[in-house]
């Protein structure tokens, strides 16, 4: 899948050491990181970094940086993340939004556009995986055409899975 996506306000491109800063900062937020497992160190922060690496080096795909173009701010997080629901294996859309920058249609513009760049790349069904309680990112997910499925149990946490209405 392309790594690199542009839509109106937003560039998504991989992540790189000199985001790390940026990361910490956005993913120490105990309120943005309620549904994520609580906030996260600089350490962990490297950790998380470099998986971002590893998942596109071993699928293809993964995690994106989402840069606001009229400042190159880093804002958040998106792209795509192998998962297993229920025993299968799927393919995640994740996105997150610093705090600060919540409500300006920031995540669904990411979102469609990996949603987009994953149908172009053929990839035919693409899963998102929602708190009951998170009715932000279940907006979200309605506004880029996601549609529910199913509820399932993760890790003890009951979530609701979206599914691309597109396939
Ligand atoms: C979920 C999240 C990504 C949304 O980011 P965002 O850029 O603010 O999202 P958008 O602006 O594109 O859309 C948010 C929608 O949720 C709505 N919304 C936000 N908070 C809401 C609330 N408490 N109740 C009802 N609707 C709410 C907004 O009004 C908007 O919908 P609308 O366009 O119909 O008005 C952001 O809150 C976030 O990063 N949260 C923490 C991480 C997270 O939970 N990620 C999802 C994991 S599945």
């Amino acid at each position: 899948m392309k790594s690199e996506l542009e839509t109106a306000r937003l560039r998504l491109r991989p992540f790189r050491d000199g985001d790390l800063d940026a990361l910490t900062s956005m993913f120490s937020d105990p309120i943005a990181m309620r549904y994520l497992g609580g906030p996260r160190d600089h350490e962990r922060c490297l950790n998380d970094l470099r998986k971002y690496v590893a998942t596109w080096e071993l699928h293809g795909a993964g995690p994106l940086a989402v840069v606001r173009k009229r400042d190159e701010r880093l804002v958040g997080r998106s792209g795509l993340w192998p998962c297993k629901v229920d025993g299968v294996i799927e393919l995640e859309v994740g996105y997150f939004i610093e705090r600060e920058s919540w409500g300006q249609g920031y995540a669904t513009e990411a979102c469609r556009a990996v949603l987009a760049a994953a149908i172009e790349h053929g990839i035919d069904r693409i899963v998102a995986l929602v708190a009951l309680d998170n009715i932000a990112s279940i907006r979200v997910a309605e506004k880029s055409g996601l549609k529910f499925e199913k509820t399932t149990t993760i890790e003890s946490e009951r979530l609701q899975l979206y599914v691309n209405a597109n396939r």
